[in-house]
């Protein structure tokens, strides 16, 4: 979801102003993944890097997670499954309990799964699930010979959530900032120049539209 920033400047607005406008098109977007039956999305909200922001744009995305997040049963829980990629430890007590609290009141619905990347890092993401590996193989859980691909990948963040198909990039940046770096290994990229915040089901649509049109071989013929 990149182009918030430049959405603001763009309108002479502060930065803050962007990513509110930028939740508002989650919000919508989400509803429109629902009704074109996609069963697993996810969005990249804050990044292990977004921390080198100044102070004053982090709290300020800090607030608008909570707010989001303390109306997300309202938009989103229609019957759908919250997880949160990325160590939430670093975030304040509250948003924590609040991310924590979300995972388990929606983890029966089974129809759509919402995945919102927070502190997420893909680099991040594999350290973690190394470590949980060589925890479990220290414990003798696990014989480091059994470890596949299969099995790391369910170490990840994402679990049991397959790999991704298509990723979606506003604002004309190509580039993957550390998204998704391992379950991004065969999918399809869609870049478009549009800002995040005017993101909305039109757009949406076309990059479905391009993703349709494309030959998957995964490296076979
Ligand atoms: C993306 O918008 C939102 C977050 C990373 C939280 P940006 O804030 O990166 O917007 P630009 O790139 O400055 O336009
Ligand atoms: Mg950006």
């Amino acid at each position: 979801m990149d182009g918030n920033g430049r959405w603001a400047a763009k309108r002479g607005l502060p930065r803050n102003l962007g990513h509110k406008a930028g939740a508002e098109a989650l919000r919508k977007v989400v509803d429109s993944c629902r009704r074109l039956g996609i069963q697993y999305v996810t969005f990249y909200a804050f990044s292990t890097e977004n921390w080198k922001r100044p102070v004053e744009e982090v709290n300020a995305l800090m607030k608008l997670f909570k707010d989001y997040l303390d109306e997300v049963d309202r938009f989103s829980g229609k019957k759908s499954r919250i997880i949160f990629l990325g160590d939430k430890s670093p975030f304040p007590a509250e948003l924590r309990d609040r991310m924590t609290a979300l995972e388990k009141d929606s983890a029966q619905y089974t129809s759509m799964t919402i995945m919102l990347a927070m502190n997420y890092g893909g680099r991040d993401d594999i350290v973690y699930a190394a470590k949980r590996l060589a925890r479990l193989s220290a414990e003798g859980d696990i014989s480091p010979e059994d470890i596949d691909e299969k099995t790391f990948s369910g170490m990840l963040y994402t679990g049991s959530a397959p790999d991704a198909d298509l990723i979606v990039r506003s604002s004309g940046e190509q580039r993957l900032s550390n998204f998704l770096l391992w379950q991004s290994a065969y999918a399809e990229f869609y870049f478009t120049d549009t800002l995040w915040p005017d993101f909305d089901e039109k757009e949406l649509k076309k990059a479905l539209e391009s993703f349709a049109a494309r030959s998957r071989r995964f490296g076979g013929v």
